[in-house]
């Protein structure tokens, strides 16, 4: 099966139970410092999985691009990648577990779908503990369908429980599908869920039964909702008898590609093939966050940070391929991943120059830090040798990142070439201090609550007002360009080329604070995109919409969503306060540069 069927089946097929299909989002979570990119499908869906209506209805399907590097150290083996694509269905409040295992069930065997052989499969389920009881419904479940005893197996909730995405949100136990790959079983305990090999997951149904709060208690939700999702890389691999993600249409062309640029010929089984296996998927997701519409750039700072590494990881792989290479590697690298996978995100085609400029730009200054950094190291080593315990002092590898930017998990692979341990706490330590010194560093890994608390609700409110206040003081090229909320502030980014003046920022504070005083209504109606369109709803640049969108409209309207006599009308997801008058005084604390030609707002809500 092809990567393109596997997709429309999977569409065809919840569409065929009553699943609308939504677009996928951006790899940048908007509105959500939770986390530093989508996660997985469900991410983009965490208002609508605590409660708020979806436009779509109460069953949702479609793909969407995720990041995860959290499982870093395991890329290079047959399954983990740093970017994947997920396949997905949503129940919000509408069929719960028995009905979403059967529904999978059906779509994995049966022959009009995937047809895999009942006897590849088998699944996990929750024990149960002292946040929720043991999951013996699903397991039931699987039962009647054929699946036998011993490929069900009860496993605790690091394995089987999913969620929250950040550290608080929607999360319940789940329940995972795994392929028989038809090695040997390591052992007696060797089952379902096994990280040993044989037992491949492919698709984890999720039961959204409770929301983590940020007192870390499970909260029962009122909704209980499904969250599926399946992973299209190791079902491509494992529909096609593949036994590794890296030999599928989805990787061969850009492996093949490495192959051409490093000179090494892959297939030695020996670490060099690792290498390659990494540097293909880290080129990957470096192509995919480059190309996004929200794309960000490689910095020292959260996204970028981890966008930096990932290429950084990628060309010190490069190198272990192909030590004297003075050409680009990351060119005809990315070039086969836009090729890939551009028909399905034409984004990436649109932003080639993009792609290219930030990667050779990376690649530059990065070689000029290796040298430079290795230099250093070198200089370091016989001092840290001399220590008995062989650890490094993680002051000394923040020095090196500090002073040569040489990131730490460089320095830890070369001192482990050496034999050496890097003392991570220590660096740890310095490095956020670090953090709490420069201005702008800490907030982005800080982390915060995306969650619908009152006063996030309220924020969400304010960010409407201060978006369409700066359209009127400044224009209408203020857009909008991004949005972190948090319970404590709000924080906007929007287009506009130099430092607004005091007199501007005071016109807008006074005009939020007008139409707070004014105590104005605040009405949502879903209505289809081309109608929210012609009314003038704003909408955020790049996003894909779907075809029945929410439209928020605050003011006193005619027929309440209006596009005459409302102050704000805009396409978002929600939640947001009935009245303007429950705000409070809105004040706008700093107004400052966010990169060129964007400002960046922060502000909050002081009750009165
Ligand atoms: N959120 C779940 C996961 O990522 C199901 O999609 O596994």
């Amino acid at each position: 099966m092809t990567y393109d069927e596997l997709r429309s089946k999977y569409i065809a097929y919840f569409s065929s139970q009553g699943h609308t299909h939504i677009q996928g989002k951006s790899l940048i979570p908007e509105n959500d410092p939770t986390v530093l990119f989508t996660t997985a499908g469900m991410h983009p869906l965490v208002p609508y999985l605590l409660g708020e209506e979806h436009p779509g209805g109460k069953r949702l399907t479609n793909y969407q691009k995720c990041i995860r590097t959290g499982d870093i150290e395991e890329v290079g083996d047959p399954s983990h990648l740093t970017f994947f694509e997920m396949l997905g269905n949503w129940s919000l409040g509408d069929y719960f577990k028995e009905e979403a295992i059967k529904m999978s069930f059906e779509f994995l065997t049966s022959p009009e779908w995937l047809g895999i052989p009942i006897e590849k499969l088998g699944v996990t389920v929750f024990e149960g503990d002292q946040d929720a009881p043991r999951d013996e419904e699903s397991a039931q479940v699987w039962r009647s369908l054929g699946i036998p005893e011993e490929r069900i197996r009860f496993l605790p909730k690091k394995d089987n429980w999913w969620g929250p995405a950040g550290n608080t949100g929607p999360c319940g136990p789940d329940t995972e599908m795994f392929f028989d790959m038809g090695q040997e079983a390591c052992g007696p305990d060797c089952g379902p869920g096994c990280p040993c090999g044989k037992w491949l997951e492919i698709w984890n149904d999720v039961f959204m039964m409770y929301n983590k709060n940020a007192q870390g208690k499970y909260e029962p939700l009122e909704r209980k909702c499904v969250d599926t999702g399946m992973g299209i890389e190791r079902t491509i691999t494992v529909l096609n008898g593949y036994n590794s993600v890296y030999e599928t249409e989805i990787f061969k062309p850009i492996m093949l590609a490495a192959e051409k640029a490093t000179g090494y010929v892959y297939g030695s089984e020996s670490e060099k093939d690792k290498s390659q296996r990494i540097l293909c998927d880290h080129v990957r997701s470096a192509v995919m966050i480059l190309g996004d519409p929200r794309g960000v750039s490689p910095s020292n700072l959260g996204a970028g940070y981890v966008l930096r590494r990932l290429i950084r990881r990628a060309i010190r792989h490069s190198r272990k391929l192909s030590p004297d290479h003075s050409s680009s590697l990351m060119e005809p690298i990315s070039e086969a991943v836009i090729e890939v996978l551009s028909h399905v995100y034409p984004e990436l085609s649109e932003n080639r120059n993009r792609i290219a400029e930030e990667l050779a730009r990376e690649e530059k200054k990065f070689l000029e830090t290796l040298q430079k950094g290795e230099q250093e190291f070198e200089k370091l080593l016989p001092n840290v040798l001399k220590n008995p315990n062989r650890i490094m002092s993680g002051r000394l590898a923040f020095k090196l990142y500090d002073t040569y930017g040489f990131p730490v998990e460089l320095t830890e692979e070369l001192a482990a070439e050496h034999g050496l341990k890097v003392n991570r706490e220590e660096f740890e330590e310095a490095f956020k201090k670090h953090q709490e010194l420069s201005r702008a560093g800490g907030e982005a890994f800080k982390g915060g609550l995306q969650d619908n608390s009152e006063m996030v609700t309220k924020y969400h409110t304010a960010t409407h007002l201060l978006h369409a206040a700066l359209r009127k003081v400044l224009g209408d090229h203020a857009a909008q360009k991004g949005s972190n909320i948090t319970a404590e502030r709000l924080r906007f980014d929007f287009s506009h080329g130099e430092a607004m003046t005091k007199e501007e920022i005071k016109a807008v504070e006074d005009l939020v604070n007008e139409q707070i005083g004014l105590d104005l209504p605040v009405t949502m109606e879903v209505m289809d995109r081309e109608t929210a369109q012609a009314l003038g709803a704003l909408a955020l640049f790049g996003e894909k919409y779907e075809d029945q969108v929410k439209v928020y409209a605050v003011g006193p309207g005619k027929d309440r969503i209006a596009k005459e006599g409302n102050v704000s009308l805009e396409l978002c997801g929600g939640p947001h306060v009935e009245r303007t008058g429950l705000l409070g005084k809105f004040s706008i604390q700093k107004e400052q540069s966010s990169s060129a030609g964007v400002r960046r707002i922060r502000a909050v809500l002081l009750s009165q």
